[in-house]
């Protein structure tokens, strides 16, 4: 129930987030067709994401529950997750910001680190873009979608 709560929570504060950004800040876009990029966005995603989201983006066990310590553990990042249920933006500001100041959340706690300081915007842009270029061709399609119905 709790858990529940913090996931409408979010749900309500990402999209009060999403339109925001799409008011005012400059938007990040991935490019998971630029074999070049996303050859970069492997490499990081092997250095700084698979111990956690999986080295076949799979994610941690028991995605979806708590653990004791109340944080969730790594969703995947493949089709079975929702990272495709956000658009490029959101996607950009929780790996550079952390999930709570990307949703606005100021006292969540998650177990996701912010790479701000680690990762340059480059970086981060190339990370997520071969993670989109691993989906399916008809969830990114469906997540082009998503983009252009969250642009101003
Ligand atoms: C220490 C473990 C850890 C590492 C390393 C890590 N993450 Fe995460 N990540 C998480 C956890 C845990 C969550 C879920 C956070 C939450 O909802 O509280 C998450 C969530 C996310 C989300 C949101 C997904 C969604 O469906 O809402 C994105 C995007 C993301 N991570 C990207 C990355 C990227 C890109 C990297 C590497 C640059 C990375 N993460 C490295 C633990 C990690």
């Amino acid at each position: 129930m709790v858990a529940l709560v913090v996931g409408a929570a979010i749900v309500t504060s990402i999209a009060a987030s999403v339109f925001w950004m799409a008011s005012r800040a400059p938007v990040h876009r991935l490019r998971a067709d630029d074999a070049t990029l996303t050859a970069r966005g492997q490499r990081i995603y092997a250095a700084q994401c698979a111990a956690c989201h999986g080295a076949r983006l799979e994610g941690q066990a028991n995605w979806r529950e708590p653990g004791p310590d109340g944080r969730l553990p790594a969703p995947p990042h493949d089709a079975n997750g929702h990272t495709w249920h956000h658009p490029d933006e959101l996607l950009f500001r929780i790996t550079k910001f952390g999930v709570a100041k990307a949703a606005n959340l100021k006292d969540y706690a998650s177990a996701m680190p912010a790479y701000e300081g680690t990762l340059g915007d480059e970086e981060i842009v190339a990370v997520l873009s071969w993670i989109k270029s691993q989906w399916p061709a008809d969830i990114r399609s469906r997540h082009d979608e998503l983009n252009r119905s969250a642009e101003p």
